[in-house]
């Protein structure tokens, strides 16, 4: 199996050691426009393999293409990281152009790849890959709500002490400040969290993982890559070993919780067909409330992509 991850900065190059670390394809092109920067990714990961015992091969490309052909998935990291200061919308006018020009390019040399845009501003990012991919909704989604979850998760774990293995979690809506953790469905070794937390601290543990990224935007200067290189090679595995995993992604609704014509964040099982299902939970009239409010931030940052015409 073939993986192409475009964008060798920090999340490209993450993405593609965990690729390769743990042997989830055989070959792996790292690609970026700046002059040798993928192959000497490449490389250096390709070292580490007499080390860590894998034989997955890495190689890198400066922007040729051909050495992408035939990948049976995509990832699109491509674009600016955010600054501090800046919100993920901040980035769009930049990056909704070097997205556009790398799916034209991921889509000619791979057709038939299921693409799984990481760039930011997440929702929007992955609305412009679809606008410009031209194909089935079910091949084109977003990474968010796998890193939004592991975050919840890791701040329910250690204020828990237990292990993160054990909680599971749905959170839903866009990738920034409004998403929705959702506490009825969360659980620690199948004991409703609700059980194990005092509601006070559960919303300050909520509100922490709506600022998860800014957390680590104002510790390091710039955003994660640890955590959403980590999740988008996950969401490659679910996809290249046909797994059926259950994972929050960023998908077009068509007519889903009452929604059209919009790219959020929802539970769906990734397959080999990328998105085979998604699933439209029971959510009662406050969480219907806050995923409105949240497909509003989203569908405004949309607007903002369709009047700048990029698309064309
Ligand atoms: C974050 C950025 C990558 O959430 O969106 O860390």
């Amino acid at each position: 199996m073939k993986v192409t991850v475009v964008g060798a900065g920090n999340v490209g190059a993450t993405c593609a050691d965990v690729l390769a670390q743990r042997e989830i394809a055989n070959e792996i092109v790292l690609l970026d426009i700046k002059e040798g920067f993928a192959e000497g990714k490449a490389l250096d990961i390709w070292e580490t393999s007499p080390i860590n015992l894998y034989d997955s091969r890495t190689i890198g490309s400066t922007n040729d293409y051909s050495k992408t052909a035939n990948s049976d998935v995509v990832v699109i990291t491509s674009g600016l990281p955010r600054k501090p200061g800046m919100s993920r919308d901040d980035l769009i006018a930049t990056n909704a152009g070097i997205v556009k020009m790398v799916t034209e390019n991921v889509v000619k040399h791979s057709p038939n790849a299921k693409i799984i845009c990481v760039s930011n501003p997440l929702d929007v990012m992955t609305y412009c890959t679809y606008l410009n991919a031209k194909i089935d909704r079910s091949k084109v989604f977003g990474m968010a709500g796998v890193l939004d979850t592991a975050r919840y998760r890791a701040f329910l774990a250690t204020e828990l002490n237990v292990s993160p293995k054990d909680i599971q979690a749905v959170l839903m809506g866009g990738h920034g400040d409004t998403m929705v953790p959702l506490p009825r469905y969360t659980t620690v070794g199948g004991i409703p969290v609700t059980e194990l937390i005092a509601e006070d601290k559960l919303n300050e543990i909520i509100e922490r993982t709506k600022f998860g990224g800014g957390e680590i935007v104002k510790l390091l200067g710039t955003s994660a890559w640890y955590a959403p290189g980590a999740a988008a090679a996950q969401m490659v595995e679910a996809v290249i070993r046909d797994q059926k995993r259950v994972f929050p992604v960023c998908a077009l609704l068509d007519g889903e919780y009452g929604m059209k014509n919009i790219f959020l964040g929802v539970p769906v099982v990734l397959g080999k067909d990328g998105i085979e299902r998604i699933i439209e939970l029971d959510l009662n009239d406050d969480e219907k409330a806050l995923l409105a409010e949240s497909a509003e931030a989203v569908k405004n940052v949309m607007n903002v992509l369709d009047n700048m015409n990029v698309n064309a």
